[in-house]
């Protein structure tokens, strides 16, 4: 049966950075709302306006607008053997959703969630820098690009996301806590969690993910 693989955890423990691994490994589109929520954001539209003051102000966008981006994207042609879920689900409402689709599209759903303590995820979200044309994903003082503010894989400039200054990822951290911990929580509860210590090299984390997902 096809999978979906869903990357869950705390802003900064590196969901981004192992579903792009895992994508590539598995040959699965990586779906990652945050980035598709950040493109829709650039639309000078009311829901373009109201996506970009939500991520701006590090709270979550609604379940409606969540519903809308995963059932439009998980129902292209190259979701068909399966794909990677980065960012989704973060509520109840949003774990339901998921739970209807993996029903509808006859696939099974195994939950990772990355851990990395508090204390290291500020230095991971205001470090971190993202290449402009493909989205490689940067840190300052853990994993920086051999030529500084250049992408290693296509010379592209990097920039900060907006949301990674210091004085929104306190709210961020505070929504994750709310919002999504207890979703989080009902899966390790239900037994289906799998929890993968994410403050190690980034092949070590990756390694240790694929083994426990069985392969794609
Ligand atoms: P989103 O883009 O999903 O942000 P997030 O959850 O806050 O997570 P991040 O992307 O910040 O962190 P990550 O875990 O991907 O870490 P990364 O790999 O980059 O969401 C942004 C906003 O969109 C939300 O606030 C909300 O407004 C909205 N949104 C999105 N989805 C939503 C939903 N489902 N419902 C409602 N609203 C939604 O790594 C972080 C840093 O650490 C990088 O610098 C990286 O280089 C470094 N790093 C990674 N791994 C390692 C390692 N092993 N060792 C050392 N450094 C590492
Ligand atoms: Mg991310």
């Amino acid at each position: 049966m096809s999978k979906i693989i869903v990357m869950m955890g705390a802003p900064g423990v590196g969901k981004g950075t192992q579903a792009r691994l895992l994508a590539e490994k598995c040959g699965y589109p990586q779906i990652s709302t945050g980035d598709i929520l950040r493109e829709m954001a650039h639309a000078d539209t009311p829901l373009g306006r109201e996506i970009k003051a939500r991520q701006a102000a590090g709270q979550l966008v609604s379940d409606e607008v969540l519903a809308s981006v995963i059932l439009t994207r998980a129902s292209q042609p190259d979701c068909k053997n399966g794909y990677v879920l980065d960012g989704f689900p973060r509520t109840l409402a949003q774990i339901r959703m998921l739970e209807k689709l993996a029903e509808q599209q006859d696939k099974e759903i195994r939950l990772i969630k990355v851990v990395v303590p508090c204390e290291s995820l500020m230095k991971r979200l205001t470090g971190r820098r993202n290449c402009t044309r493909c989205g490689e994903i940067y840190n300052i003082y853990l994993r920086p690009p051999k030529r500084e503010g250049v992408c290693d894989l296509d010379g592209a400039p990097l920039a900060q996301r907006s949301d990674d200054k210091a004085e929104t990822v306190g709210a961020r951290l505070e929504a994750y806590e709310r919002s999504t911990a207890p979703v989080i929580d009902y899966y390790r509860q239900s037994g289906r969690l799998i929890e993968v210590n994410g403050e190690r090299p980034v092949d070590e984390v990756f390694r240790d993910i694929y083994a426990k997902v069985e392969g794609c």
